[in-house]
């Protein structure tokens, strides 16, 4: 069975048991409401790791005014039962006042240049707060190995730039977009999407594969690929477009009109009141 425990104390002394045992700890962070692209990363942790523990909380210090912290769907029964299911060691759910302290929220990590684009413009704070949590989260699990999916970028792009400067023990591991067959990227906020939202909802994976097929084309260049996929969202106006670009896998800045290598096309877009985010690893000039 998967024990839950919602206090700091009960996750260390469950976390130095384990590690007396010589296991390696795997760590999960979520904010619940968890669907197959979360448990694929557990399925992912218990490869690098014998004791894997998932974090749900759904953390106020990444939200922004107007989001939606409040109505964010937080579904603890259905989500342990999940995570029974796939053999998770241990389910840490705590309290705001358990990951914080008493006094109160404070960011305490920057996300710096690049986490300044994309997300970081439409959603100021947001990744200073994501970043706080996720180191907070670090210092109370004290992992080996951490498992994030690529399917926020940005977010994994920042969360290794911060592991690699003050987490320099910690692993991070990258696990690959799970997708519903229709191509939609699985994401918690699916379920706010009617079934007229759902079918414009597609266009987002679309337009990344209209971007993929366009740069298997001879002689396509970086705009000519940006080009496709902009001509399938133009066709969608229900979709409102918040950003589609193509950047460096290495500094997440974008690209140049004359790049040519491995790039990822990053699509963000509403859809009703439901923000979407995409993404795809692109060939530019091979
Ligand atoms: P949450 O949105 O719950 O996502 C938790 C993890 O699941 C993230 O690493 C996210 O990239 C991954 N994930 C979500 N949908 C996925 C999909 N379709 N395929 C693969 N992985 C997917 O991201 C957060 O929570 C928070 O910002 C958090 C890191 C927990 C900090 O609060």
């Amino acid at each position: 069975m998967t024990r839950i425990v919602h206090t700091n104390a009960e996750l260390a002394a469950a976390v130095a048991s384990a590690r007396s045992q010589g296991k390696r700890i795997g760590f999960v962070p979520t904010m619940g409401a968890l669907h197959e692209g979360h448990l694929s990363l557990v399925r992912i942790a218990q490869q690098h790791a014998e004791f894997v523990v998932v974090s749900i909380f759904v953390n106020p210090l990444q939200f922004g005014a107007g989001e939606d912290f409040d109505k964010y769907p937080r579904t603890l029964e259905a989500d342990a039962a999940a995570l029974d299911a796939v053999e998770a060691d241990l389910v840490y759910a705590p309290s705001a006042t358990e990951v914080y302290g008493d006094s109160g929220y404070s960011v305490t990590k920057a996300a710096g240049p690049a986490g300044e684009g994309f997300e970081g413009s439409i959603r100021p704070g947001h990744f200073d707060g994501m970043l706080t949590v996720v180191a907070r989260l670090f210092e109370l699990v004290q992992p080996d190995v951490a498992v994030f999916g690529a399917k926020d970028a940005q977010q994994l792009f920042l969360v290794r730039e911060m592991a690699a400067r003050d987490f320099a023990a910690l692993e991070i591991i990258a696990a690959p977009i799970v997708r519903e067959p229709s191509g939609l990227a699985l994401s918690s906020r699916n379920r706010y999407l009617s079934e007229q939202e759902r079918v414009t909802a597609l266009s987002l994976s679309r337009s990344l594969a209209a971007a993929a097929a366009e740069s298997e084309r001879a002689g396509s260049s970086a705009s000519d690929v940006l080009q496709a996929a902009e001509q399938v969202m133009a066709a969608e106006p229900l979709a409102k477009l918040d950003y589609l670009a193509l950047v460096d896998l290495s500094t997440f800045a974008p690209v140049g009109e004359d790049f040519e290598g491995r790039a990822l096309m990053l699509i963000a877009a509403r859809v009703g009141t439901t923000r979407l985010l995409d993404n795809r690893e692109i060939v530019i000039g091979q």
